[in-house]
């Protein structure tokens, strides 16, 4: 859930609804699901950047928003998306985003809080989940690196052998305990880090 200060970073969450062009694909972007627009965000744009050959793959987009991170990997050959989210005006924004660009067939939504409602193994997960604190209510007492952490330590449950994830972390908050966390439980990991908008935005393609 958004929390309510009236940031430049809140009008990511906090606009008026919106139709963007991105990779040639028609994004509506209701009120209240996050603007993967590169003009206010580059997470969004650096998972696209890094998504890599994703031909008959299957997909898990965590974290869905708008499901613009899944519906590029279809349109680029991904043979079926699972769209999760825990907000359901994501759900909102998925069946009118996989219609607007004639996906339906090959993706659906399961609203869920992280892994919970999830019961399917998948080649490639795609996570761009909160990351600043301030943009993102924390219910949990560790802010977003609590999502984070439960992200990783459950993952493995649901990739197939082979399969990779991509994960998202920006300098609005220290890179360093993620690092920490993603050692603490043996990972191979690649970190890609980039600055533009005047942040450092940090890819990190996890194999098992
Ligand atoms: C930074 S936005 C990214 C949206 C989308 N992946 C993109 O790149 O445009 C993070 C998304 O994670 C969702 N989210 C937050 N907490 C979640 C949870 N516990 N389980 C599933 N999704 C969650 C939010 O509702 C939001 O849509």
């Amino acid at each position: 859930m958004p929390c309510s200060i009236d940031t430049g970073v809140n009008k990511l969450i906090d606009h008026l609804p919106l139709d963007i062009q991105m990779h040639g694909l028609n994004i509506h972007v209701p009120s209240g699901v996050f603007n993967p627009d590169a003009k206010g965000t580059n997470s969004s744009s650096q998972v696209i950047k890094h998504m890599g050959d994703v031909g008959n793959l299957k997909v898990l987009d965590m974290g869905c928003g708008t499901g613009v991170l899944g519906m590029v990997a279809l349109a680029r050959g991904a043979t079926q998306a699972v769209f999760a989210d825990n907000s359901l005006l994501a759900q909102k924004a998925v069946e009118i985003n996989l219609r607007a660009n004639d996906l339906q067939s090959k993706g659906s939504f399961v609203q869920s809080d992280l892994f919970q409602n999830i019961d399917h193994e998948f080649d490639l997960i795609l996570a761009n989940l909160p990351i600043l604190n301030e943009l993102w209510s924390a219910d949990q007492s560790n802010g977003t690196y609590d999502l984070v952490y439960t992200f990783l330590e459950q993952f493995t449950g649901y990739l197939n052998e082979n399969g990779r994830v991509l994960l998202t972390w920006a300098s609005f908050e220290p890179l360093q305990p993620v690092v920490q966390k993603l050692q603490s439980l043996g990972y191979t990991y690649d970190l890609k880090t980039e600055t533009k908008l005047g942040i450092q935005w940090h890819l990190i393609e996890i194999s098992l």
